[in-house]
């Protein structure tokens, strides 16, 4: 078991790529915190992880994130691991997005990656260890059309994964972002959803993956997994890509 006695955070763990992550991290042994504003998706992740604390709320909120990590840090004495899964898009261009749309996009992305990270780094200096794991896109890197709020907060938790490596480097933390391809989660139905042609959008970005399919949540759970264990014991300020040939396509 990988994660045997490691504490984990993992936000967004109420649907997609946070419950995979969780269900894996049970599996391996990992004690559970899971955070998410739906109340019922965070039961159900429990109910198939296991044993995990639940906690309900938004993740840019900055006493939300302190509440949590210092319940967990009375609970179980550490915190090893910390993946920010929580996010969301609301698509558009700049000339369509409304300002509190972009504004709910960046608290969520890049405020649920800081504000985590700022609650959780003082408790693992203290341990001179912990790995964090934060949420791009493969589109952070790449660009892409009419989603410019969603787009710019990845490149932003791209910036924050490098600048946080390096400013903890030598507190034994390790800061590490995925940046996935298009993963068959609630989260990608409904943005091909707000298309009126949404099966062609679907066919198109299914194609444009080299492997010409979607990515599984549990794929990102594994490499989750990966930077969350020793085995990336030496891998730290990297952006993993696990897009299907996306990029490289
Ligand atoms: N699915 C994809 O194709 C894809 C691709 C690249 C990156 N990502 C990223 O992976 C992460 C997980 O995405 P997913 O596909 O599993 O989506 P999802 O919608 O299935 O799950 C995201 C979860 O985050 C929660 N959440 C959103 N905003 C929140 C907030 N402010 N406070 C608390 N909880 C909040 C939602 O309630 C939901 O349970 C996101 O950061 C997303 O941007 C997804």
């Amino acid at each position: 078991m990988r994660l045997q006695g490691r504490t984990a955070i993992i936000t967004g763990a109420g649907s997609g790529i946070g419950r995979a992550s969780a269900k894996l991290f049970a599996e391996e042994g990992a004690r559970l915190a899971l955070v998410d504003r739906d109340a019922a998706g965070l039961e159900e992740t429990r109910r198939l992880a296991g044993e995990a604390t639940t906690h309900v709320g938004d993740v840019g909120d900055a006493a939300f994130a302190e509440t949590v990590v210092g319940d967990v840090m009375t609970r179980h004495g550490g915190l090893d691991i910390l993946m920010t899964a929580a996010g969301f898009s609301c698509g558009g261009t700049v000339l369509t997005t409304s300002p509190d749309d972009w504004d709910a996009v960046f608290r969520a992305n890049v405020g649920g990656t800081w504000l985590w990270a700022r609650a959780a780094v003082p408790h693992m200096q203290r341990q001179n260890s912990g790995s964090i794991i934060t949420l791009a896109s493969q589109l952070a890197i790449a660009g892409g059309k009419g989603n410019s709020a969603y787009i710019a907060a990845k490149g932003a938790i791209v910036s924050l994964t490098r600048t946080m490596a390096v400013d903890f480097a030598t507190d034994g933390i390790r800061v590490n972002a995925i940046a996935p391809g298009a993963i068959e989660t609630p989260m990608l139905r409904r943005s091909f959803a707000r298309h009126a042609n949404a099966e062609e959008v679907r066919e198109a970005s299914r194609n444009r993956h080299a492997m010409k399919r979607f990515g599984q949540a549990e794929e990102i759970a594994q490499t989750a997994l990966h930077l969350a264990s020793d085995a990336s014991s030496f891998t730290t300020g990297t952006v993993m890509v696990v897009d299907g040939g996306w990029l490289a396509a």
